[in-house]
């Protein structure tokens, strides 16, 4: 009898039931009235009175080890069981996908990356201006058709409330309250007043650059945007500058990047031209540093302009400029990238 009790001892010991559907079935084996503890006892009033004392005092002890093992684990289920009920601990977690850069930030940012290896800091100006930021102090003459309302978009008819439609505004911001040198590019959204079509929007992204200081050439400006070019669209690209005319710079020029599709040879990106436009560029003109109280006999600078959203298309070959406003995921998943 007590190696029985010892073997059962142990045996109850071991049962480890996790649910509460198993410590029901551990109870009734051991427990109820037909449970092998049970059992037990009625085998117990047969015995020879001479053996029960001991005999009794051992199966007392399972009994009350069984119970308190059976009320144990009850409080720790019904703890666990409400806030984990029905639910799958040892389940994989649901995965959340992660979502890809905007193609205008990608490239924003390659562009940032670009010029701040050369030095240049980033700035920033406001989307809504007066005449003299976007303007007046970029040297436009006063007949020029930008002021026109068919070019700009005004605010309640005030001539001196308008976005922005270029950020050579933030040139001038920026040389009002720095004295050079100032070497510096202004990313940011611009507007015009212009119909939405496959080539044009009238909301999109400019990167300005401007540097100012003593002695700066055009050759300083050309092997920049060279050294930019290459960093951009791969070391065999050829750059060509040809003149140009902007109001704020003299002399001026627009930069074109030998055609990423073709590498020259001409194809329908390119027009059979062999060269994209890429941007403006020209000495900033002595007018306009005048205007931000620079010494124009002490100082002299560059600056340049280009489209983010054109830059892009060039870059991956992005043949309409709505797409990337529409913000269609099929679109925007494919431009993967580190920055
Ligand atoms: N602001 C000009 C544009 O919007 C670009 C430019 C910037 C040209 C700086 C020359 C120098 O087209």
């Amino acid at each position: 009898m007590l190696g029985k009790i010892k073997a059962l001892l142990k045996e109850i010991e071991e049962a480890a039931p996790v649910t509460l559907a198993e410590l029901e079935e551990f109870r009734i084996r051991y427990i109820s009235k037909k449970g092998l503890i049970s059992q037990l006892f009625s085998d117990f009033k047969d015995m020879e009175p001479g053996l029960k004392k001991e005999v009794g005092k051992a199966l007392n002890e399972l009994k009350s080890a069984t119970l308190d093992k059976i009320s144990r684990l009850k409080e720790s289920m019904e703890e666990t069981d409400d806030r984990s009920a029905g639910l799958d601990l040892t389940a994989p977690g649901d995965s959340t996908g992660l979502g890809s850069r905007h193609p205008l930030s990608v490239v924003r940012n390659k562009i940032i990356d670009i010029f701040g290896r050369q030095g240049f800091t980033v700035a920033e100006g406001p989307e809504i201006e007066d005449d003299w930021h976007v303007f007046s102090a970029l040297n436009f003459p006063a007949e020029h058709p930008a002021r026109d309302m068919q070019d700009t978009f005004f605010i309640e008819k005030n001539p001196d409330v308008l976005l922005r439609t270029h950020t050579s505004s933030v040139q001038i911001r920026v040389m009002e309250r720095t004295q050079p040198p100032i070497r510096a590019i202004f990313p940011g959204r611009v507007f015009r007043n212009e119909a939405i079509s496959a080539r044009s929007h009238c909301l999109f992204h400019q990167v300005e650059g401007l540097y100012v200081d003593e002695n700066v050439s055009f050759a300083d400006l050309k092997q920049t945007l060279l050294y930019f070019a290459r960093e951009l669209f791969g070391e065999e690209v050829s750059i060509r500058l040809r003149p140009s005319y902007f109001p704020f710079t003299e002399p001026s020029a627009e930069m074109d990047v030998s055609c990423s599709i073709c590498g020259g040879k001409g194809c329908a990106l390119c027009k059979y031209t062999g060269w994209l436009e890429i941007l403006g560029c020209g000495m900033v003109d002595p007018n306009v540093l005048e205007a931000c109280n620079i010494d124009s006999r002490k100082y002299t600078g560059y600056a340049f302009g280009m489209g983010i959203e054109r830059t892009a298309m060039l870059l991956y070959g992005v043949r309409d400029i709505r797409l990337y406003f529409e913000n269609d995921v099929r679109f925007l998943r494919q431009f993967q990238s580190a920055i």
